[in-house]
């Protein structure tokens, strides 16, 4: 099935309203493949048709499916390591913060995917500073699919592939029967971390609160830099005046007029 020029941009416009995101001309192809199912699940035998009826008369709950099948969610756990490696040395410093004055240490990843990111982060925690510590982590995206998923943690082993034999040991329960082949993060961990949707481009949840670290990884990469620079001045909001912001190895903030400072590669600190 393909889309007409200008379903492909009605589809386009759409999807920069919700998500801030301009999908580019190259990208008609993969759109294409991504609506297809549920242009069929709708009983349209034609794209154009189902993006007519979409512009029309969507329900929320179908434009909702829309944004969650055009995302781009690819993650896996303790992807690009050098920022944990980089984490696990700031820990001490950053527990002397709330650790001294008994508050929580909170951290937040703020494009999740399905979680992996966010639970990659719990297993630190729990490795480094015990189940005992006052820690949380919260886990937001766009999309409330990945969201869902998130909360239900089960994952293909592929996605485990940077688990050491160890980790899988202490953190995961390993599927059997139907879900042979599929790793399931330990309640211990789940209950540290609270999944919700939240969208970078609209004003933040404001029960979200401030945060000690803020993993923004691989989510930039999507927009022009006067959008860059805009979700990062809002995440920058909910960052403690001490907290450590990670970006995705790809995603320089440098040239983006930004009031941060790199601290190492891809993390940086409130400008001094
Ligand atoms: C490639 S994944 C990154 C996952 C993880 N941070 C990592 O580095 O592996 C990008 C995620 O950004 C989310 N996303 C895209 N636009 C967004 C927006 N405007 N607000 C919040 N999340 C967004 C997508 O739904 C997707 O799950």
């Amino acid at each position: 099935m393909s889309l007409s020029q200008g379903s492909f941009e009605a589809v386009v416009g759409m999807f920069e309203r919700v998500s801030g995101i301009r999908l580019v001309a190259a990208k008609k192809p993969l759109v294409e493949g991504r609506l297809q199912r549920l242009a069929q699940q709708a009983g349209h035998a034609r794209l154009d048709d189902y993006v007519h009826q979409l512009m029309q008369a969507a329900s929320p709950e179908e434009l909702t499916r829309v944004i969650d099948k055009l995302t781009t969610n690819e993650t896996y756990f303790f992807r690009e390591p050098q920022h944990f490696d980089h984490l696990k040395a700031q820990l001490p410093e950053l527990m002397r913060g709330p650790g001294s004055t008994g508050g929580t240490l909170r951290l937040w990843s703020a494009a999740s995917s399905s979680g992996e990111e966010a639970y990659s982060l719990a297993m630190l925690l729990d490795e480094e500073l015990g189940a005992s510590a006052r820690w949380e982590i919260a886990a937001t995206d766009l999309s409330t699919a990945m969201v869902r998923h998130g909360r239900r943690a089960l994952y293909p082993m592929e996605r485990a592939r940077n688990l050491s034999p160890a980790r899988l040991k202490r953190h995961c329960l390993r599927g059997t029967g139907e879900y042979e082949g599929q790793v399931l993060v330990q309640r211990q961990l789940r209950e540290r971390v609270r999944f919700d949707s939240a969208n970078l481009m609209r004003d933040l949840p404001r029960t979200l609160g401030s945060f000690d670290v803020i993993f923004l990884r691989n989510v930039l990469i999507y927009f022009d830099p006067p959008a860059k620079a805009a979700i990062v001045r809002r995440v920058l909001g909910q960052l403690k005046p001490d907290g450590l912001l990670y970006t995705g190895h790809a995603e320089s903030l440098s040239n983006l007029d930004l009031p941060v400072r790199a601290v190492a590669t891809a993390v940086y600190a409130h400008a001094a």
